[in-house]
């Protein structure tokens, strides 16, 4: 049976700094009390004055009334100590991000607390098991992860270290969803769901840059274009280049440096300059002197291409779309429905979406653009030619993909471009964590949606796009590349379609 938490709960909350606070206005805000402590008491004070102000602001724009808040402080207090967490039903921890201090304060808590009482973490970066190692009862320590800031964001990842109970984790999922938030459960390994799925996001974004492929405006507008809140340029100045190089470290180091996991001399040397982004008024753009990139226009497409013999090669939404488009405008073509790739072929000259090879491994009169997540409104997409491409066919191929309602802007010929890569790899990532069994598929799709804000998750990518797919931009770009970072997750190969013929031969 799981147990149950009190429908009125005690909650003491340790560490009042930016998550300790907004962590106890969720709860308090959710009709339990909360004894706030912090070792600095002028800290946990200055908290508790930020939070009315908080609240405050949310009654001046009517999302609260004056009486609500004013219950909802009356049910937070400062604790002077932290024996006055001898009454807690849970007791979340929220102070310094090191082990040894937080091992010790669990030690502490454990002879004050009920046998009874859950002990939290919200380690972003901490081994739940590490925490838990000196606990005479190690199956009560559960990761509580909730994201910044705390009363804003949905995610609470709720993490197992390897002694958790099951029943404790399924008490902490059922009060986190009681709190108004999206649980999600995850095993404890490094970088939990999240932070680790989001790696390839700021990784493929660092390496297209440390290859010099594309500016950080122009790939931050792609990615937008793609359906993304912001562009991985742009969030990592948000985030801080500090914090950002910091959580890729710990992810390398943890994972006895894998390659995959590698930081990148990009970001490095952004922190080496001090530019840590938006906080220092620098990181890949100048905060004090914005100089806004000015997106290209749309251009309206030519008449129609003299196209001869036209086949719309593939089988997905992208070659649906260009049929679409093609009885629209009253263009006789012919399906290939069986091809190996997804586009278009007019007499050999050919338009492609990038499966993981540039245009120059497959040719002069080849055209290669990205992968649109998006077929609706004008929206810009990726596209490249190789260097010994006539210019004619280049502005042909720009010309076709306006006539199928893309804002095509060139970019160097890099496998994989941009989108289809970073969706590539961050399907990869989320696939070796459901092998690991650090998350279900769903529980990723809910954690990329909820803790980061993307468009979807990445098995729902995963589903649209295909196994086959995904796994063959891996290839083709661990062909060009060959290291560790693209080596294809054992779950994504254990579902590729095999070949009717190689299935007889191994019988
Ligand atoms: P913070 O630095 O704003 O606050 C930490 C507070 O803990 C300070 O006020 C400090 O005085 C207090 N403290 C330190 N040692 C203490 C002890 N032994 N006993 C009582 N109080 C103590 O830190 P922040 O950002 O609130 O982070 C807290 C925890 O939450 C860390 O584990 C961090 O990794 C995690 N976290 C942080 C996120 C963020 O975006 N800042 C997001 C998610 C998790």
């Amino acid at each position: 049976m799981i147990r149950q938490f009190p429908q009125k709960m005690n909650v003491f909350v340790v560490g009042a700094g930016v998550m300790g606070a907004g962590i106890t206005q969720v709860v308090a805000q959710a009709g339990h009390s909360v004894h706030l402590y912090d070792e600095q008491q002028e800290v946990a004070g200055a908290a508790l004055e930020s939070l009315s102000r908080a609240l405050q602001s949310r009654v001046d724009r009517k999302k609260l009334e004056a009486h609500q808040v004013a219950e909802i402080l009356t049910r937070i207090q400062l604790a002077q100590n932290l024996a006055d967490a001898d009454q807690a039903h849970l007791v979340i921890e929220a102070i310094v991000e090191d082990i040894n201090v937080k091992i010790s304060l669990f030690e502490t808590l454990e002879t004050i607390v009920s046998r009874d009482c859950v002990l939290a973490t919200n380690t972003s970066s901490l081994s739940v098991t590490a925490l838990g190692r000196k606990l005479e009862h190690p199956e009560r320590l559960i990761g509580m992860h909730f994201f910044n800031p705390a009363p804003v964001m949905k995610l609470v990842e709720v993490i197992c270290g390897v002694q958790t109970s099951p029943k404790i984790a399924e008490q902490v999922y059922q009060l986190a969803e009681s709190l108004g938030k999206v649980p999600v459960h995850a095993k404890s390994t490094p970088g939990f769901i999240v932070n680790r799925i989001a790696r390839p996001f700021y990784a493929e974004a660092l390496a297209l840059l440390h290859e010099r492929m594309v500016e950080p405006a122009r790939l931050d507008s792609l990615m937008r274009a793609a359906g993304f809140r912001m562009g991985p340029c742009e969030l990592m100045d948000l985030i801080g280049h500090d914090t950002n190089y910091k959580v890729t470290s710990s992810l390398f180091e943890a994972n006895f440096y894998d390659r995959r996991y590698m930081p990148s001399v990009v970001q490095r040397s952004l922190l080496d300059a001090g530019f840590l982004g938006r906080k220092s008024g620098r990181g890949f753009y100048d905060y004090l002197n914005p100089r806004p990139l000015a997106d290209p226009e749309p251009t309206a497409a030519a008449q129609l291409p003299d196209w001869q013999n036209l086949t719309v090669h593939g089988n997905n939404r992208i070659s649906d779309h260009f049929a679409a488009r093609l009885d629209e405008l009253g263009v006789t073509y012919q399906k290939n429905p069986a091809s190996s790739w997804v586009g278009l072929d007019s007499d050999g000259r050919q338009l492609r979406l990038s499966s993981g090879q540039s245009a120059s491994q497959l040719g002069t009169l080849v055209a290669v653009f990205d992968l649109p997540l998006e077929l609706s409104g004008t929206r810009q997409l990726a596209m490249a030619v190789s260097r010994q491409t006539p210019r004619e066919f280049k502005s042909c191929a720009l010309d076709w993909l306006r006539l199928f309602g893309f804002n095509p802007l060139p970019v160097a010929d890099t496998p994989g471009l941009i989108v289809a890569r970073t969706i590539a790899m961050l399907i990869n990532e989320a696939a070796d964590a459901v092998q690991q069994g650090v998350c279900s598929e769903q529980d990723a799709n809910l954690a990329t949606r909820a803790g980061l804000n993307f468009p979807a998750g990445p098995f729902e990518w995963l589903d649209e796009l295909g196994v086959d797919y995904v796994v063959r931009m891996l290839e083709n770009l661990d062909r060009v590349y060959r290291g560790e970072r693209y080596r294809v997750s054992p779950w994504l190969l254990q579902r590729k379609n095999v070949p009717e013929s190689q299935t007889e031969s191994t019988r």
